[in-house]
Order: C-alpha cells, then structure tokens, then sequence
C-alpha cells in the first residue's frame, strides 16, 4: 500500500505568525472559548505526510499529529479516497438504527485485534469521551455494580463520568463537581519513582498489594466496583509505560473479584506502540478496550470493543445519533488498512527515534528520561541540578522549536510527548532531531 511520505522540509518564510495568521487569531479571539488552550500560533492550512502548511504558506514538521490523531499522516491517498467515495454515496443513516457496509466492515476489523480477548462486540461513538461514558454505563449495566476506579495521573476525557475518572492537573476537574459518585484512584506505578533496591517488577506489584490494602480494605470493597479503567500507557499523563507486572496484577485482581478491566487506548491504540493495541504489546488482554483519537485519522469516532460475553446490554439501551457515521466509518477502515502494513515500520522507526533523543540527552542533561515503545515516546525533562520538573522550560521549548517549524507538544508536567503520524520515517525524524538539538541549545544560551 502507498503511504504518503516524502521528502518535504520544514520551511518558515515569514515572522510567527504571520499577516494572514494573524489576522485569523485576532478574529477567532473575539469568539473562542476562553479554556481552549492554544499551544501555539499555528493556524492549520493544508497537510502532507507529516508536513502541515499554515496560511502564511510556511511548513511545519508535525511530530505531535493533533494529539495523537493524524495517524496516517495528512492527505493519505488510501484514506482520502475511501472519505471522498464515501461522501459520494452517503454521509449519515444512523448507524443506531440503520446499517452501512462500512459500519459492518470497521466493527470486522476491530473485532480481528487483540485475539486474546476472544470473539468480541463492538459500539462505535464519536469521541473519546463518548466511548468512555459508554464503557461505564456498560460496566454497571453487565456487573450490576456502581463503583469505578482510576489512577492518579490518568485522562478520560472531559465529559462528566469520564472527567470523574480524570485526575491528571486539578485545572480539568476545579469547579466542576460534584463528580459521580463511587469512584476511587489508585497509584499508578511510574518506573521514575521505583525505590532503589526494588525492581520495577516489584514495585509494579506493590502497586497492586496498595489497591488491596488501601483501597479494598479502607474505601470501597471490591465487591463495589464495576469496573478498573486504566491506560496501559498513559498520555496526558506524561506518556509513562508502567512495570508490565502491574497490568498482569490488575488482570488478576479483576479476576479475582469479578471486576471488569477496562483498557482505556484512546491515545495508545490504532499503531501507535508498533501494535495495533497496547493490550497486544503488553499480552494482556482487557475485557473492553476504547478507542477513538487515531482511529478516523483525524474525522471523529470512537469505539467500545468488548469481549462478547460483556457486552450484555439490550436493545435500545445504548445509542448515539452520529455514532458510526458512515464517512468516518470509511476514514477508519482505511486508516486500519494503513496502520495494519505499517506497525513494523512503526516499531523501527520508533526505536530509532528514541535512540536519537536519548543520544541527544549526553548534550543536553535536561532531558532526564526518554521512555515508551512505537511512536508513543515521552522525553521528559528535569533540572538537572534540582530534579525537578521544568514546565516553563517545557513551554518554551515549544515556542522555539515552532519557530524553527518543528510542532511539538508537552503532557504530564514537563514530557514532550512525540507522537508523530505513524507514517514519519527516518528522513523525519533526523529532521526533528537537527531542530529539537537546535531548539534546546537556544533555551540554554
Ligand atoms: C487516554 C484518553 N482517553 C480519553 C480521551 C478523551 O478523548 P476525546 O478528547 O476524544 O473526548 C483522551 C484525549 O486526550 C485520552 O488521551
């Protein structure tokens, strides 16, 4: 199959932003929501690969892909020809009410990966935080139970149960409350906190012996709870891969206590570890998976993948208008076709990635860590006198390298997560490297 990469260079002609981006900023301020966020002052023109143009016509390295979505890259030939024959035929049935092929053809699909979970049953949404509400309602619905637990530093989105899993920054929680109630955080076990003398094994296991003794004995009985949702590999977060021991240890405890397992893949799904699913690259296989981010390349949807033995609930109890709608049905299949042909390269080119960053830390100590497998790195940085976190650091790092033509993002409090398009090869990535080395010696001067 044809991907989309090319030999295109970052390429900044005018000043930051310019006239014509200016004048879009200034006009969208008169209107947007103050909590949009804004990173920086990138107004979005056209894309290729993983080049985005602004309308000033100056061109961008993308290794952040809109948070992790432009999974094939801009403009995917396969991908743009699945949508334009799609908005030909149809562009919305109800896929509650009515059938696409389309629809038939994604839920297939999904159904075919992670074969550890067995035959499975699939709801498609239309966000992240959708698929995460529908997860919940399912887990009550089949356990008959109320209660949900979450970690400390997990995202799950914004809307009211899943920001009640939420416990990332305070700021998406503050004044929002009261969230629903019956939910619990647990620790989530970050391999840079590991004591000396433990191995991370270890402390991923001592994880698990704190749900028992703090949890279950203190707060909630097990017997409370519906169901665990945790990312395998958390992104918001600051894209931190706990010990595998713990995802094992939390498949046990579910297990053990007839509690539901939910793997919340919205950023780690759809390729990005070099497996179609985090589930796969750890081997352990969740009773539901969400989905959504990656999966449309880019136009909205979202998915419930259960086991089939989960996904109990009756007819009318579930639905959503656009769910499954059928031009981003089509983007999805395409886009799985491409992600299928592409997690070996995935998987090379991540390594080379992080082998590059974490070449790039002997010159620069302020990055303290480079961590995660695929295309889902995280290079976090530290003072390196102190330890500490440097958000404000972090923040510049993205000003300047944007006005290099490198688009970086940050999570957690001071990781920039590199999530680039699936497609991004070497030629890329030596690209982001020469400006990431250049951007980071311009914040030391
Ligand atoms: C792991 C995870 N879950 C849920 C969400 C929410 O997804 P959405 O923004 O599509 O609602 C996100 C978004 O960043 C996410 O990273």
């Amino acid at each position: 199959m044809m991907n989309n990469k090319n030999a295109l260079e970052p390429m900044i002609k005018t000043e930051l932003p310019g006239p014509l981006g200016r004048a879009i900023i200034a006009r969208d301020a008169a209107f947007a929501s103050p909590s949009l966020i804004k990173e920086y002052a990138l107004v979005a023109d056209r894309g290729q690969g993983c080049f985005i143009d602004d309308v000033d016509g100056n061109r961008f390295l993308d290794m952040m892909a809109g948070i992790a979505v432009s999974s094939t890259g801009y403009a995917h030939p396969h991908v743009m020809g699945a949508v334009k024959e799609a908005i030909e035929r149809v562009w919305h049935i109800c896929g509650t009410d009515f059938y696409t092929e389309a629809y038939t053809r994604l839920m297939e699909k999904l159904g075919s990966y992670v074969p550890q979970m067995g035959q499975k049953k699939i709801f498609l949404a239309n966000t992240g935080t959708e698929a995460i509400e529908g997860a919940m309602k399912l887990a009550r619905y089949h356990t008959k139970r109320k209660g949900f637990m979450s970690f400390y530093g997990g995202f799950h989105g914004r809307t009211l149960g899943a920001l009640s899993l939420t416990a990332s920054k305070v700021k998406y929680r503050d004044h929002f409350g009261p969230f629903i109630p019956g939910v619990v955080h647990g620790k989530f076990p970050n391999p840079t906190d590991c004591p000396k003398g433990m191995t991370e094994e270890e402390f991923g296991l001592k994880a698990i012996e704190d749900i028992r003794r703090t949890i279950f004995d203190r707060v909630m009985a097990p017997t409370e709870l519906a169901a665990i949702f945790v990312e395998p590999i958390q992104g918001e977060g600051g894209y931190v891969t706990p010990p595998l021991s713990f995802l094992k240890g939390l498949r046990e405890l579910c297990d053990e206590e007839g509690i539901l397992l939910v793997f919340d893949e919205i950023q780690s799904g759809v390729g990005r570890t070099g497996h179609m699913f985090a589930a796969e690259y750890f081997d352990v296989a969740p009773d539901i998976i969400t989905s959504a981010k990656g999966l449309g390349s880019g136009l909205p949807i979202g998915a419930i993948i259960a086991k089939d033995s989960v996904m109990t609930w009756g007819r009318g109890t579930h639905g959503s208008t656009f769910g499954g709608n059928n031009v981003s049905c089509a983007a999805a299949v395409a886009t799985l076709d491409v992600v299928e042909t592409l997690l070996p390269e995935i998987r090379e080119n991540g390594a080379y990635l992080s082998k590059r960053l974490k070449d790039l830390s002997t010159k620069h100590p302020v990055i303290a860590d480079v961590r995660g497998p695929g295309f889902m790195i995280g290079m976090e940085l530290r003072d390196p006198a102190t330890g500490r976190p440097v958000p404000e650091m972090m923040a510049e790092l993205e000003q300047i390298a944007f006005r290099k033509g490198l688009l970086l993002l940050g999570c957690g409090q001071s990781t920039i997560r590199f999530a680039p398009p699936l497609v991004c090869g070497k030629h890329e990535i030596d690209i982001a490297v020469r400006l990431l080395d250049a951007s980071l010696s311009q914040i030391k001067a």
